[in-house]
């Protein structure tokens, strides 16, 4: 599945990210800089937060309970602010476009 990762500057990185893995997998595993994910993925840490393109807000669904509570520790939040580890990627995010905010680079 093509994800587009936009750096804080407008830098653009395309990626093919495997279905089941999350938006922050494809990421680090591709060294695509802005997302640190200091947690691994568990919901903890805050530094994999980008903003979901509005085109794809809907699509990507609102945060859970947990993912809330935990994108109040996170800078310059957003209406579409998520936490990418917690965006599993699915066919149905072919090009999903999310941004990463400057603090994370
Ligand atoms: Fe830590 Fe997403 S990787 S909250």
């Amino acid at each position: 599945t093509k994800i587009i990762y936009v750096e804080h500057n407008g830098t653009q990185h395309e990626i093919d990210v495997k279905v089941g893995l999350s938006v922050m997998e494809g990421a680090v595993k591709n060294s695509v800089p802005g997302i640190d994910a200091d947690c691994g993925g568990a919901c903890a840490c805050a530094t994999c937060h980008v903003y979901v393109d509005d085109a794809w807000v809907e699509k990507t669904g609102k945060p859970d309970e947990l993912e809330a509570s935990m994108l109040e520790f996170a800078e310059n939040v957003e209406p579409t602010s998520r936490l990418s580890c917690q965006i599993k990627v699915t066919d149905a995010l072919e090009g999903l476009t999310v941004k990463m905010p400057a603090s994370q680079h």
